[in-house]
Order: C-alpha cells, then sequence, then structure tokens
C-alpha cells in the first residue's frame, strides 16, 4: 500500500511546508502549523469543454434576481446571480445568520430555498425565525454537516438557492483533515462551487474570521468565490456594515447599512442622515468629513481629544481610522504646523461605530486635532475634505462634487475643499466653497472666528 504523505499547512494564511514550523513564513504567526493528508489528485475523466463563440451565447431569462432587500442587492452589484458563489464574513455574533435569514424570508415566497446550518438544530432556527416574523412559505431548514448529505438534499430538492452557515462547520469524507481546516475549507468550498456552476444554483456561504479580522481558512476561499462580503460594525452600536470587497459581477467597496434591533436587522436607507443626528457639532475636537463609500457619499464626524499626557510614553489611540494615518497626521502637524505632540495622548475616533480608511478624511482628522488642542471649536456649518501629503500640502479627492452637494443636502453652508478640486466645483456657489493647498491654511480657515 502506498505510504500516506502529509504535510502542513498555516491554519491562517494557508501557507504549506513538509515540517512544522514554529512560526509561519508567510503570515508570521505562531503556532499555525497542522498536519493534513495530502490526498491524491483525482484525474478528472469527463468530456473536454469546447469553445463557445461570445455572441452565441443567449442569457436566458433573468440573470440576477433580486433578494428583496435594497441594501444587499446593492452590495451585491444589483441581485443574486445564477450560479453564483457568495462569501459573507464577520465577527461572530455579528448578525450573519440573521441577515441571510431575513433575505431568505423574501427568496422563499416564490422558490424553494434550502437553508443548510452546521451550527445551529432546526429548533433554533424556527425559535429565531419567529422572533424575526418570517413565514418561510417555501423554506427548507437543514441541519446537516457532511457535505455528501448536503449535495443530496441539493439533488433531490433542486432549491433555487442555498445557505451554507457555516463553511467551517461542513466537512467532505474524502479529505481527512479536521472540519475548519484548510483542506477541508478549501476542498468543500471547491465541491459547492462546481456544484454553484453545473447546476446554476446560487450559494451562499458563511464564513467565519479570525482573530486578525481575516477569513478563516482563509485567502483561499476569497479566490474561488465570486463575491466576498464583510458584515462588520462594533457589536456595542446596532450599526452594521455590509461591505463588499470582491465581486466579480459588480463594483466592490459598495456598502448596505443596518441596525440589529429586536427583531433582526432594518436597513438604513440614509445612513447620512443618521450620522448627522449623532453628531455634537460645535464642540472642541470634532469636525465633519463627507467620505465615499463605492458610489455612496456618507456624511461621518471625526472626533479627537488631545490630553497632557500622564505618563513617559504619549498614548495614540484610533478606533475607526487608520492609525498610521494618525500618526503621520500628528508628524505633520509637529513638523509643518508646528503644534507639537509629543507630550500629549491623542484619541481619534470615528461617530457611531463606522470605520473609514479613505484618505480624503486626513484634513478632517487633522483639523479635529488641532481643534482639541487649542479647545477651539470649528462652527457647525463648516465640512473638511481632502487628503494630506507628507509636505503639508492639500491633495484633491475623487468625486468632490457628489461628496460636496451631499454636505449642502444636510444641511452644511461652507466646505473646504482642496484647491485643485475648486475647477470641478463650477455648479456650486463660490462663497460656499473655500479652496486651500496647504494644512496651515486650511486650519487657519477652519479654526478662525
Ligand atoms: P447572529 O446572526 O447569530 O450572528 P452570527 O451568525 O454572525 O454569529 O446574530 C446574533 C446577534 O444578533 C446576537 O448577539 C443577538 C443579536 N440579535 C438581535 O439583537 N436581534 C435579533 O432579532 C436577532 C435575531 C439577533
Ligand atoms: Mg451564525
Amino acid at each position: 500500500m502506498a505510504k500516506t504523505k502529509s504535510h502542513f499547512i498555516c491554519q491562517h494564511c494557508g501557507q504549506e511546508s513538509l515540517k512544522w514550523l514554529g512560526r509561519c513564513p508567510g503570515c508570521e504567526s505562531w503556532n499555525s502549523f497542522v498536519e493534513e493528508i495530502v490526498r491524491e489528485a483525482v484525474q478528472s475523466s469527463g468530456v473536454a469543454n469546447s469553445p463557445v463563440l461570445l455572441n452565441s451565447i443567449a442569457l436566458t431569462d433573468e440573470a440576477r434576481t433580486s433578494t428583496g432587500s435594497f441594501e444587499l442587492d446593492r452590495v451585491l452589484g444589483g441581485g443574486i446571480v445564477k450560479g453564483s458563489l457568495v462569501l459573507i464574513g464577520g465577527d461572530p455574533g455579528i448578525g450573519k445568520s440573521t441577515l441571510l435569514l431575513q433575505m431568505v424570508d423574501s427568496a422563499s415566497r416564490n422558490d424553494l430555498v434550502l437553508y443548510v446550518s452546521g451550527e445551529e438544530s432546526v429548533n433554533q432556527i424556527k425559535l429565531r425565525a419567529d422572533r424575526l416574523n418570517i413565514s418561510g412559505g417555501k423554506l427548507f431548514l437543514l441541519s446537516e454537516t457532511n457535505l455528501t448529505h448536503i449535495a443530496d438534499i441539493i439533488n433531490q430538492i433542486k432549491p433555487k438557492l442555498v445557505i451554507v452557515d457555516s463553511i467551517q462547520t461542513v466537512y467532505c469524507e474524502d479529505v481527512q483533515s479536521a472540519p475548519g481546516s484548510v483542506s477541508q475549507v478549501r476542498e468543500c468550498a471547491s465541491r459547492l462551487m462546481r456544484m454553484a456552476k453545473e447546476s446554476e444554483i446560487p450559494v451562499f456561504l458563511v464564513g467565519h474570521v479570525t482573530k486578525e479580522g481575516a477569513l478563516a481558512g482563509p485567502r483561499v476561499l476569497e479566490h474561488m468565490v465570486d463575491t466576498v462580503l464583510y458584515f462588520e460594525g462594533d457589536r456595542n452600536h446596532t450599526y452594521r456594515i455590509l461591505r463588499s470587497v470582491k465581486n466579480r459581477f459588480g463594483a466592490t467597496n459598495e456598502i448596505g447599512v443596518f441596525a440589529m434591533g429586536g427583531n433582526g436587522l432594518k436597513e438604513i436607507a440614509n445612513p447620512s442622515e443618521l450620522f448627522m443626528s449623532m453628531r455634537s457639532g460645535g464642540t472642541a475636537g470634532a469636525v465633519s468629513t463627507c467620505t465615499m463609500e463605492g458610489t455612496r457619499p456618507l456624511v461621518v464626524e471625526v472626533q479627537s481629544l488631545v490630553s497632557s499626557a500622564t505618563f513617559g510614553t504619549p498614548r495614540r489611540m484610533a478606533t475607526g481610522v487608520d492609525y498610521n494615518r494618525v500618526s503621520m497626521l500628528l508628524a505633520v502637524l509637529d513638523k509643518r504646523v508646528g503644534l507639537h505632540l509629543s507630550q500629549h495622548d491623542v484619541f481619534a475616533n470615528l461617530a457611531g461605530g463606522f470605520r473609514v480608511e479613505e484618505p480624503a478624511i486626513d484634513l478632517a482628522l487633522i483639523a479635529a486635532i488641532a481643534s482639541s488642542f487649542r479647545d477651539k471649536s470649528i462652527l457647525p456649518g463648516k465640512i473638511l475634505i481632502g487628503e494630506i501629503g507628507l509636505t503639508g500640502e492639500v491633495r484633491g479627492v475623487s468625486q468632490i462634487e457628489t461628496r460636496v452637494k451631499e454636505a449642502f443636502k444636510l444641511g452644511f453652508t461652507q466646505c473646504i475643499v482642496p484647491k485643485s478640486n475648486l475647477e470641478q466645483l463650477s455648479s456650486i456657489p463660490k462663497h460656499a466653497l473655500i479652496g486651500v493647498t496647504n494644512v496651515q491654511q486650511a486650519l487657519a480657515t477652519a479654526l478662525e472666528g
């Protein structure tokens, strides 16, 4: 009998090695290698596919179906595409199962839907469904973790949509590693992928994330699936953001905003208004800005608190904004503006548990820090938009017109924007705009009066 071969796989990043390693050379995590049995590659025998002329492909009926949720449709790029494999990742308890259960509610009114759960029993799902007021006319629940059985059921009842909650709990008998290991997750996902493509049934997978925030089991999954969505948010806040990070059938970086309440998730059609209502406006250290999430402008408030440090090393903390970006802006303040914060603790925060990575919020961030340091507030009608470079210059940002219009719609009266963007703003009244070229100028304008 042939000797069974095994190798070691990093459970965080999928790096392979012939021997056990204490530290993964790929992602530098410790003690992440687990031994897994190597399977002989299966020789495919079937008939090879032949090439097809693009123009000869006729798309039969509608290729996309609506999920019944406007926000979810937007993130998916307009609805569910036939035969697509969608992965939804997120922290435990963030609301992935709730989101999918609410989604299948409308889908199951007309079509058969199969909801496979490896984590909860059917009774538990029923309890939740009752709480969410889900009628589920044609919704089948299946509590099963064996992928072969799941595939049999799918072939038997031929649903129009399949949910697998979660990919880390299902397993293939042919793979000897434990459920949730890299080999298992990879194999199960690729089988579900093949099944989705062949039968044209869209499949939604739930994926857990690791401590570091990446999808467990991990990057390999992101390669395989058509769409990767992240469900995120601060568990202490009710707001949840569904973000698309990869989409073969639509734009990425689209977001959907939901609020988690007693009866499940509710869509928030106009998140800017929501963030506006949470504004502290007019207090020192609070500055509004407008960020773009995909095609959608969002007005958010950046907050900062600068206080004298009690211990030797001053603390820097960033919530909702990039920590390294804050450090860079502090250096710019130090060198270009002469604001020395080496004896001060600096806290930066985005109101409402929201996260923004876009550099267009730099100007608001730096103004918030300066405003808190000088204890001088910025008038609530002002909004700052712009990216800051290392020399202290204010750089132009994309889609400035959309941002400025959103700000005026919400009642702001004056926009401080990069000077290089002014040309694109010819449709906006001149007196409402102030173009700035560098940080000193921007801070002088923002903090005056
Ligand atoms: P769940 O969908 O189980 O999370 P996941 O599948 O991502 O692990 O969501 C669980 C959380 O959502 C739980 O902490 C309670 C909260 N929740 C509500 O606040 N209201 C509700 O109606 C439901 C169903 C859940
Ligand atoms: Mg769950």
